[in-house]
């Protein structure tokens, strides 16, 4: 049998790990949730529920993953050995799979729109200007064409495999989306009106806090952290042994809260400088736009209000969209890419070429029902079904898996691990506090 790839340094795996986590749900996701919660409480909320509750989360993926080097379905079937039913493992592996795969089939009809967004920009620098209108207006052939682009890019990246493909990407693209993201904030923070913007941003008014911010605020960590659905448990399954898990999942944690704060930075004081230049940012109920027309019309006419260097923010801006858009999709397609490498005799860029290909059917299918699909596909997968296996994955870990078995698996670059903080502290967590907190707020949800 071939040996299993690996990312070849611990800073591949950050790189491709921070690339999945970070994504359009830092970038828009973030700000927009901060800008309709009211502003600094929900960040401070968010960050509370990033540590506190994510990152043990993510913790539980990456321990199964590199303990069993397999996908998510062989993983927990293993594990499920100790103290439970194989094929309950395999139950709960498939859901993941499929969760995986159904958030990639709306996050690339998202990502779609920036590179067609993209495009635009790129089309206006050289000059053409008549086909902005097609670009830029909701159609089916705009939303295929650029739909279509975008998945071959990740077919492409993943057909290449973990180090030729996922770790090289990461490589390249995520310390560009850093520099692009700096430049982007150090010049709408010159402009007028954004001082404005950081206050609503920066000053907590913990009035606002309501069980619907703390609800939008785990949601926003567990999407954020890409948890639940296999995607850090494969790429943890291609950690070296040597590595530290509880510091190397805290360093993703920390750089992920830590973009999505400084995307912040850049979003709220952005609709405020639009404000400035005209645009109305409020909505009639006085809650700050935040869906798509903050991305698609509030900053596209701001960007044009700027007048020549306009094109070339519009330019960063919907680069650093698509970039982070990428790097995060193509850990969602690695997810049922790596199940069927592992358990058929499928090469790679065969699986990748037949799973992408019913991927991009069904977000076909969205775009053709676009009103009755698109946001129930997002609710099944984001709202509800990354709550359940969280709690589900955490029940993994702290139930069905043997405490011993789960120390051997930490101990392997930790070798000190049983006098750490880490280990007084989170099994507990994994065992009691997460899945109760999760349960907690997705009751809450459920009664509306
Ligand atoms: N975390 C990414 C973002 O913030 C999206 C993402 C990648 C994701 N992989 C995932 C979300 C798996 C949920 C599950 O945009």
């Amino acid at each position: 049998m071939a040996s299993r790839e690996q990312f070849s340094s611990k800073t591949g795996f950050i790189m491709a790990a921070a690339g999945s986590a970070i994504g359009l749900g830092n970038i828009w996701g973030f700000p927009t949730q901060t800008a309709s919660n009211g502003g600094a409480a929900f960040v401070v909320v968010y960050f509370i529920l990033a540590y506190c509750m994510a990152y043990p989360a993510l913790m539980a993926e990456l321990v199964i993953g590199r303990h069993s080097k397999s996908n998510i379905v062989t993983a927990l079937k293993g594990i499920s050995g100790d103290r439970g039913a194989p094929w309950f493992g395999v139950l709960v592996g498939i859901y993941g799979v499929v969760v995986a795969s159904l958030i990639l089939s709306f996050y690339a009809i998202v990502a779609g729109w920036m590179l067609s967004y993209l495009s635009e920009s790129v089309f206006n620098i050289v000059g053409i200007t008549q086909y902005n209108a097609w670009f830029t207006e909701f159609s089916f052939s705009r939303n295929f064409v650029f739909l279509a682009v975008f998945m071959a890019l990740t077919m492409f990246v993943i057909s290449r495999g973990v180090t030729a493909g996922i770790e090289r990407w990461s490589t390249r693209l995520m310390p560009l989306l850093f520099i692009l993201l700096v430049a982007l904030i150090i010049y709408v923070l010159t402009q007028k009106g954004a001082s404005e913007g950081l206050k609503v941003y920066l000053l907590p008014d913990f009035n606002q806090l309501s069980p619907k911010l703390i609800l939008d605020a785990m949601g926003q960590a567990f999407f954020s952290l890409s948890l639940g659905v296999g995607t850090m448990l494969i790429y943890g399954s291609y950690l070296s042994e040597k590595e530290n898990l509880p510091k190397l999942g805290a360093i993703v944690t920390f750089t992920d809260s830590g973009i999505a704060f400084v995307a912040g930075l850049l979003i709220i004081p952005a609709i405020f400088v639009a404000q400035e230049h005209g645009t109305t940012i409020f909505t009639e109920t006085g809650s700050l736009i935040a869906g798509p027309d903050l991305i698609f019309q509030v900053l596209p006419t701001l960007f044009e209000s700027m007048g020549s260097v306009g094109v070339f923010v519009a330019f960063a801006f919907f680069l650093l969209m698509s970039i982070a858009a990428l790097t995060s999709s193509i850990s969602m397609l690695e997810v049922p890419v790596s199940l069927t490498t592992e358990e058929t005799s499928m090469k790679r860029p065969m699986a990748t070429l037949i799973i992408g290909s019913a991927i991009f059917v069904i977000s076909i299918i969205i775009l053709l029902n676009f009103g009755a699909l698109f946001g129930l596909v997002i609710d099944f997968t984001t709202v509800y079904s990354q709550p359940v296996l969280g709690i589900l994955l955490c029940v993994f870990v702290g139930w069905i898996w043997h405490r011993n078995h789960v120390l051997k698996a930490i101990k392997s670059g930790m070798n000190d691990v049983e006098n750490s903080f880490f280990w007084k502290i989170w099994p507990m967590y994994v065992r009691f506090i997460c899945p109760l907190l999760i349960l907690a707020n997705f009751v809450q949800s459920l009664r509306g």
